[in-house]
């Protein structure tokens, strides 16, 4: 695997920050069935803020996001003066042990590639989750249409993971099987788990999910 590649992701999202728009759906109605608006909500990678401002108008007041591209958070906190966005980049979640009821994490695992990296993530998230706290995931699934088929086969050797693939714009990015995404959040009990087709952020349709789950306490 090309470390310096990977390691150029933030670098990226740094580049695309004022011109990308995420454009997946928040299942608020599902998201409302299991998470009241005085609960505390944190944003992994929030970008410039979209969902925690989505919550924002629906009486959810509670709500922290971080990323760790400084130019998502200034575009987020330019766009939506009232939300509490800051710079981090996920490893070491600037918070306490068990201080959060809910954690969200939405389209973040896309462009962390590695299995041990999305792991820490996870891991991380565990820690600063409250004793049976919520988890929510979107993210991407493998699809099985000729372009992506290519792609997935084409950069398979390269980092030992089919479904991982590089953008010509210098994003690399993965798509998970289901399988994968359970084996992830093993740790938790799921609550809800729904397939969807969204729209991606260059303008295509991709397989994806909606992972609710909650924090086993061990
Ligand atoms: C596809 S965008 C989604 C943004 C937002 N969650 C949304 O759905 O609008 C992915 C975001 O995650 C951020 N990101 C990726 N990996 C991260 C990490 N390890 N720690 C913090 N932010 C990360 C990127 O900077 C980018 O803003």
């Amino acid at each position: 695997m090309n470390s310096k590649k990977v390691s150029h992701q933030q670098e990226y999202w740094d580049e695309v920050a004022e011109e990308k728009e995420f454009p997946t759906p928040f299942p608020l109605a599902e998201f409302k069935k299991h998470i009241p608006p005085e609960m505390n909500i944190l944003d992994v990678g929030c970008g410039y803020g979209r969902t925690l401002n989505e919550l924002h108008k629906n009486d959810f007041k509670n709500l922290k996001g971080v990323d760790f591209s400084e130019k998502m958070i200034n575009r987020g906190l330019r766009l939506h003066p009232h939300l509490n966005l800051i710079k981090n980049n996920g490893d070491d979640l600037p918070f306490s042990d068990n201080s959060f009821d809910v954690v969200l994490l939405i389209g973040v695992l896309t462009s962390n590639i590695q299995n041990e990296k999305q792991e820490e993530l996870i891991s991380e998230i565990s820690r600063v989750l409250k004793d049976n706290g919520i988890l929510y995931i979107s993210d991407f699934l493998l699809n099985d249409d000729e372009r992506n088929l290519k792609r997935y086969e084409k950069f398979e050797d390269e980092y030992g993971i089919y479904g991982i693939f590089e953008l010509p714009e210098g994003v690399i990015l993965r798509h998970h099987t289901k399988k994968h995404i359970l084996k992830l959040t093993e740790d938790y009990k799921k609550l809800y788990l729904e397939n969807t087709v969204f729209n991606t952020m260059n303008g295509h349709k991709s397989n994806g999910f909606y992972y609710i789950g909650k924090k086993i306490v061990k």
